[in-house]
């Protein structure tokens, strides 16, 4: 089963209002009319607009980094899933690493958030990988294994197919220090089988997992090339453009 490759920009807590519409339009601009691979830039919430208006009808989709998984209401200072499909999200990025270790993000709540967004028809990238004391403690698989089972609690079949996951092993980010090809892939394949064990094999087979940490346009094509790696989340690359169009141009094009 073939899945399309899927490479998203998080932006992170990076550019200003400028650079973020300068960096979009460069990436709208240089990303070749004939590829074939599904791209979408995670900008902060506050450039969402801005940003989707520079894409205009570039194939091209924004996400959010994150949402809070309630209906309009008294919770000063959040976004909810509605307000990011208002502003042209189609993706929004969930139970990243930095949430779950700066703000204390759960998987309980990571599983309240991806309801909240396949309700409200956005495609979550659920985020998941262990910590370099974890790798080192040979505990990568039980970690990812409950981190999984965590926030896709309550998922059936069907909106499982409708999720991206990303394995983001937590050392490789924004250390330079990639997971070998090999290392990556044996997560995927163990991550794959778990899916497998969850929703059944056919879904399984359809859902892709990104990898994410350090991906760079040198490493990209070795790193996309594993069989169930199906793309990349990356952070510092995507802020640059030539970089970013980089890795899109290294993704198998079949
Ligand atoms: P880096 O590509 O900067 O390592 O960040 C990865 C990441 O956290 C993407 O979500």
């Amino acid at each position: 089963m073939s899945r399309r490759t899927f490479v998203a920009g998080n932006w992170k807590m990076n550019t200003r209002a400028d650079a973020a519409v300068a960096l979009a339009g460069a990436v709208r601009d240089g990303l070749p009319s004939d590829s074939r691979c599904e791209v979408a830039l995670c900008p902060p919430s506050l450039y969402l607009h801005a940003v989707r208006q520079t894409l205009g009808d570039s194939p091209i989709g924004v996400g959010g980094q994150n949402l809070y998984p309630e209906a309009d209401g008294a919770f000063t200072g959040e976004i909810n899933a509605a307000m990011l499909v208002d502003v042209g999200c189609r993706y929004v990025i969930l139970g990243h690493s930095e949430r779950r270790q700066l703000m204390g993000e759960t998987d309980q709540d990571v599983a309240s958030k991806c309801r909240a967004a396949l309700d409200a028809g956005l495609t979550p990238i659920v985020c998941i990988g262990e910590t370099l004391e974890q790798r080192e403690a040979e505990m990568t698989n039980s970690v990812v294994d409950s981190q999984i089972r965590g926030s896709l609690h309550g998922l059936s079949p069907e909106d499982a197919a409708r999720i991206v996951l990303a394995y983001e092993p937590v050392w490789a980010i924004g250390t330079g220090r990639t997971a070998t090809p090999e290392q990556a892939e044996a997560v995927h394949a163990f991550i794959r089988a778990l899916l497998g064990e969850l929703f059944g094999e056919a879904v399984a087979n359809q859902i892709r997992i990104q990898y994410g940490g350090s991906v760079k346009p040198g490493n990209a094509a070795e790193l996309l090339g594993q069989p169930n790696i199906d793309g990349a989340l990356v952070g510092g690359a995507s802020l640059k453009a030539e970089d970013f169009l980089g890795i899109i141009a290294a993704a198998p094009q079949s």
